[in-house]
């Protein structure tokens, strides 16, 4: 394996309702250190935004799950303490970070995985940089840590590559 650079400062900040997020964010942080990046892992229930500031990237994932929004359940949706953080975020900016994302869904609901789609919004609110296309997981993340590997390989490769200038 390929060794990244120690200096690089990544962080995992996730939300998971019945812990299949929580195990998808522990096996990529393990892999990234691997990799020989210094990883972090939170969980954003535990986090304000202020702990997002000091890496240089940072890897955000979440289960979809349904919320009441206006009177309405919706499916798509992240979790509710994803949605406070994301709410809670509103006034940081973190033009400085590369991203990515990872979410968690089932085919079966409608809107699979859209978890994802909130979190690049929530990444363009932030001004930061996705180095990848989100990366999305059907089902249980424990059956198939091949594809895991797979994205979080890419991901350290990207990691390595030098930061474009603007
Ligand atoms: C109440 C409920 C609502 C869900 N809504 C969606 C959804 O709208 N879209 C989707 O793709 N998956 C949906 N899922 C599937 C979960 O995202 C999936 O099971 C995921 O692995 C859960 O991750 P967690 O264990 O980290 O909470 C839902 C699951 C539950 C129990």
């Amino acid at each position: 394996m390929a060794k990244g650079n120690s200096k690089t400062k990544i962080l995992v900040a996730y939300a998971s309702n019945s812990g299949n997020t929580r195990l998808t964010a522990q096996h990529i942080a393990e892999r990234l250190n691997d990799h020989g990046f210094t990883v972090t892992v939170s969980d954003v229930a535990r986090m304000r935004p202020a702990d997002l500031r000091g890496y240089d990237v940072i890897v955000l994932g979440s289960c979809t799950w349904s919320r009441f929004v206006d009177g309405n359940e919706l499916e798509a949706q992240l979790p509710e303490h994803m949605h406070r953080f994301v709410e809670s975020s509103e006034h940081t900016r973190l033009p400085n970070a590369r991203f990515a994302i990872f979410a968690l869904g089932r085919h079966e609901y409608n809107g699979f995985a859209g978890a994802a789609n909130h979190l690049m919004l929530f990444v363009r609110k932030l001004g930061g940089q996705l180095m990848l296309q989100p990366f999305t997981i059907d089902g249980f993340p424990h059956e198939q840590w091949n594809t895991v590997d797979h994205w979080t390989d890419e991901l350290a490769k990207t990691i390595r590559q030098p930061v474009p200038t603007a």
